[in-house]
C-alpha cells in the first residue's frame, strides 16, 4: 500500500515536472531534482552552452536546477537586450548575487524569502536601479569620467605603476606583473571613490581588500553548491552545501564590505558639507541631503559595485594583454612602432592621440574580444512588472519572471564573424585599407554588454586601457621566458594562467 502511494506520488511529480519543463524554450533533457547539472561535469557552463547553442536556435533552457534561458548569438542577444530591452531589465535577487550587499543578505535571512530589497546599481532593478544608476553616472561625470580630469587621474595611477615596475624590475629578472596592474586600476577607482591612492611601498590595506574580492570570485569557480542554494534557499542550512555555497563566499566578501564601510565612515566624519566634494563618496553624501531616494546602504553598495567592477575586470584584461604580447611579439612591435611614430619618445601618450592610432585601437578592441573575460552579462530577469506578457525571443516563448543569460562569450567567438576566433588578430577590426575601423566587426563587439544595463564604467575602462597599454608599450618590451599557455581559467571572470615575463626597458 505504502509502496503504491509512493510510486503514484513519484509518477505524478515526474509528470508535473516535465509539464513544467515544457513551458520553457527547449534545451538538453533535464532530470527531476538535478536538472541539467549532470551535463556540466566535464565542461564549464559557457563552453557547454556555446557548443549546443546552434542546435537549439541560439535560445535554450538549462535547468541549473532553476531554469535559466541562454541567448547565444548576436541576433538573440540583441533582440533581448535592445529590441525588447525593457522586458529583460530585471536582476535575479538570488544567490550568489545577493551575497555582495549586506542589505540584501539581511532581508533574505529575516524574511526567508528569495525576494530581496534593492541596493546599489548592479543588483537592483525597477525604480531603485533607475535612480541609483542616474545619480551614479551624474556624479562620475562630475568627477570627469570620459574627460581630461579623469585622464590626469589615470596618469597619476600609471606613474605609480611605472615606479612599482621599475622597483621590482631592478634586478632584470622575470617578474609577475599582476600586482602592479591591480594596483594601477585599484588606484584609479580608489581615487575616484575615496580621493586617495595607495603607494606601492605601502600595500597592506590594498592587498587586504583585493584578496577578499579575489577569494570571493575564486569561491564562485565551478561552484555547484551555490546553484543548489540558488534553486532551494533552505539548502544553505545543510552542512556541505551551506559551507561551500553560502558561508565561505559570504565570509570573504564581508571582509571587503567592512573595508568599504570603514572608508565611507571616515569620509562621512571628516567631510564638511560646505566644502566642494572632491570624490564620489563626498558627492553622494551631499546628494543624500536633498534626495530621499539615496541613503548610506546604497552608497556602500555602489562603492562595492564599482570597486569590484573596476579592479578585477580591468587588471585581468591587462594580464591577457601581456599574454598576447608574449605570444604574438610581432603584434607587440607593430603596436609600439605606431605609438612611437605618433607619440614619439619625448612626451606621454594622450587621449587626443586616439584618432591617429588606428592599429593600436584595433588591437585594444581585439584584446577584449580575444580575452573574453566575462562570458555572460549579469542575469537579466524577464521582468514581470514591466512586461505584462511573456516575451518571444528567436521565435521562442520566454515566460515572464524567467532568469536569462545573454552569452557574450559566444557572440565574440562566432566563427562566422571572427574566423579562427582563438587567434589574436587586430586586423579583424580594420577595413582592407588598414586604417578605417570595420563597422561590421565593431557591431559584434560586446565586451560591455548591450542596451540599458550596458557597463556603467565603459568610458573609464576605454580610457584606462588606452593610456595604460600605451604607456607600457612606450616604456618596455615584454618578452616570454618559456612557453606561454593561453588556456583560460574559468571563474566568474576568465583569468589567464599566471606567467612571469621579462620586462626590458626601452
Ligand atoms: C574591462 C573592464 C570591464 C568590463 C569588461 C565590464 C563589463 C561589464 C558587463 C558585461 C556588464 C554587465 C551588463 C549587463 O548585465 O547586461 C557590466 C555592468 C556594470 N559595470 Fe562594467 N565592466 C568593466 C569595468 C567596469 C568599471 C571600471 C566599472 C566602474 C567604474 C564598472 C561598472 C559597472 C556597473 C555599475 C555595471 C552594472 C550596470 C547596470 O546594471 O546598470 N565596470 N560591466
Amino acid at each position: 500500500m505504502i509502496f503504491t502511494i509512493l510510486l503514484a506520488g513519484v509518477t505524478a511529480y515526474v509528470i508535473l515536472y516535465y509539464r513544467w519543463v515544457r513551458k520553457y524554450p527547449p534545451g538538453p533533457l533535464p532530470l527531476p531534482l538535478i536538472g541539467n547539472l549532470y551535463h556540466l561535469s566535464a565542461e564549464t557552463v559557457h563552453e557547454y552552452v556555446d557548443k549546443i547553442g546552434p542546435d537549439y536556435g541560439h535560445c535554450l533552457t538549462l535547468f541549473l536546477p532553476r531554469p535559466v534561458v541562454f541567448f547565444t548569438d548576436f541576433d538573440t542577444v540583441k533582440e533581448a537586450l535592445v529590441a525588447k530591452g525593457d522586458h529583460f531589465i530585471g536582476r535575479s535577487h538570488l544567490p550568489p548575487e545577493i551575497y555582495l550587499h549586506e542589505n540584501l543578505m539581511n532581508k533574505q535571512r529575516t524574511a526567508n524569502t528569495i525576494q530581496s530589497p534593492q541596493t546599489g546599481v548592479v543588483m537592483s532593478d525597477g525604480d531603485v536601479w533607475k535612480e541609483q544608476r542616474r545619480v551614479s553616472l551624474k556624479i562620475m561625470r562630475e568627477h570627469g569620467m570620459g574627460q581630461n580630469i579623469m585622464e590626469a587621474q589615470v596618469n597619476r595611477a600609471i606613474d605609480e605603476m611605472l615606479a612599482h615596475i621599475d622597483n621590482i624590475n631592478a634586478e632584470n629578472t622575470a617578474i609577475d606583473m599582476t600586482l602592479p596592474l591591480q594596483l594601477c586600476f585599484g588606484n584609479v577607482i580608489t581615487e575616484t571613490l575615496f580621493g586617495y591612492h595607495f603607494k606601492h611601498t605601502d600595500l597592506e590595506v590594498f592587498e587586504f581588500a583585493l584578496d577578499a574580492v579575489i577569494q570571493f570570485i575564486q569561491s564562485m569557480r565551478d561552484n555547484i553548491w551555490v546553484l543548489l542554494v540558488q534553486a532551494w534557499p533552505w539548502t544553505k542550512h545543510l552542512p556541505l552545501v551551506g559551507r561551500k555555497g553560502y558561508s565561505e563566499p559570504i565570509a570573504s566578501i564581508s571582509k571587503f564590505r567592512h573595508f568599504v564601510q570603514e572608508e565611507i565612515r571616515k569620509i562621512d566624519a571628516s567631510f564638511f558639507r560646505s566644502q566642494d566634494p572632491t570624490n564620489f563618496a563626498q558627492s553622494y553624501l551631499l546628494e543624500m541631503e536633498k534626495n530621499p531616494q539615496l541613503n548610506m546602504q546604497h552608497l556602500h553598495a555602489i562603492v562595492v559595485d564599482f570597486w569590484i567592477g573596476g579592479v578585477e575586470t580591468s587588471s585581468t584584461t591587462l594580464s591577457w594583454a601581456l599574454i598576447a604580447f608574449m605570444e604574438y611579439p610581432e603584434i607587440q612591435e607593430k603596436m609600439r612602432s605606431e605609438l612611437l611614430s605618433v607619440v614619439g619618445r619625448e612626451r606621454q601618450i594622450e587621449m587626443a592621440d586616439k584618432s591617429s592610432l588606428p592599429y593600436f585601437n584595433a588591437a585594444l578592441t581585439e584584446l577584449q574580444r580575444w580575452a573574453n573575460i566575462l562570458p555572460f552579462t549579469q542575469f537579466h530577469r524577464c521582468e514581470k512588472n514591466i512586461s505584462t506578457k511573456d516575451s518571444i525571443i528567436g521565435g521562442k516563448l520566454v515566460p515572464k519572471d524567467t532568469l536569462t543569460m545573454p552569452q557574450i562569450y559566444s557572440v565574440m567567438r562566432s566563427e562566422r564573424i571572427f574566423p579562427n576566433p582563438g587567434e589574436f588578430k587586430p586586423e579583424r577590426f580594420l577595413e582592407a585599407d588598414g586604417r578605417t575601423a570595420s563597422k561590421k566587426h565593431l557591431k559584434h563587439f560586446m565586451a560591455f554588454g548591450l542596451g540599458k544595463r550596458q557597463c556603467l564604467g565603459e568610458s573609464l575602462v576605454r580610457m584606462e586601457l588606452f593610456l595604460v597599454i600605451g604607456n607600457l608599450l612606450l616604456n618596455y618590451r615584454f618578452e616570454k621566458i618559456g612557453p606561454v599557455d593561453c588556456t583560460p581559467v574559468f571563474g566568474s571572470v576568465i583569468f589567464p594562467k599566471k606567467h612571469k615575463c621579462r620586462v626590458v626597458p626601452i
